[in-house]
């Protein structure tokens, strides 16, 4: 029985972990929106951006790592909600790499080049952003 508890406790103090590190996943998001709405040259955004990307893919990490140990926990593989989070997760992270691609090809072109770079970093975090409102409020439950 006090075995039972022990594992209940360290399962709950994961979820709060994994919770709490997943909030600060908007905090990117909305510093780089800001950023690419209030720029003033395109070396200022890049550097700007650039200096996000540590964090960005630190809390991409914790995120995964503390989700794949809860999953190892419960083993609940099919639940609605660890799916969504996963597929989200993904999303972030393959929409980051797409992103670095591009910027990579419109620095060494051209303005009109870096102009589309930027409408398309904006969509990229604005679908980013969104898509962590609808997961963590849809995930959360009364913790
Ligand atoms: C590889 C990615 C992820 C995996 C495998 C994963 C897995 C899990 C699991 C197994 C749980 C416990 C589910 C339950 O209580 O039934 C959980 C809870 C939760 N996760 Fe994730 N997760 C991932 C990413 C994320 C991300 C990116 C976010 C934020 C946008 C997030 C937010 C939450 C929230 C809010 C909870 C519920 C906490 C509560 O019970 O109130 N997760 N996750």
């Amino acid at each position: 029985m006090q075995e039972l508890d022990m594992i209940k406790k360290a399962f709950s103090s994961l979820v709060f972990y994994h919770y709490f590190f997943s909030a600060f996943l908007a905090l990117p998001f909305v510093i780089n929106l800001i950023t690419l709405f209030t720029y003033k040259n395109f070396v200022a955004l890049n550097k700007k951006i650039w200096y996000v990307m540590p964090l960005l893919f630190f809390l991409i990490a914790v995120s995964a790592l503390s989700g794949l140990n809860l999953l190892a926990m419960q083993h609940n593989f099919t639940s609605l909600k660890v799916i969504a989070m996963s597929f989200y997760l993904g999303f972030v992270l393959f929409g980051e790499i797409y992103r670095i691609r591009l910027l990579k090809v419109a620095i060494r072109t051209n303005e009109e080049a870096m102009l589309e770079y930027v409408k398309k970093a904006k969509i990229l975090y604005f679908l980013d952003l969104l898509g962590f409102i609808l997961v963590f409020f849809g995930s959360k439950s009364a913790i």
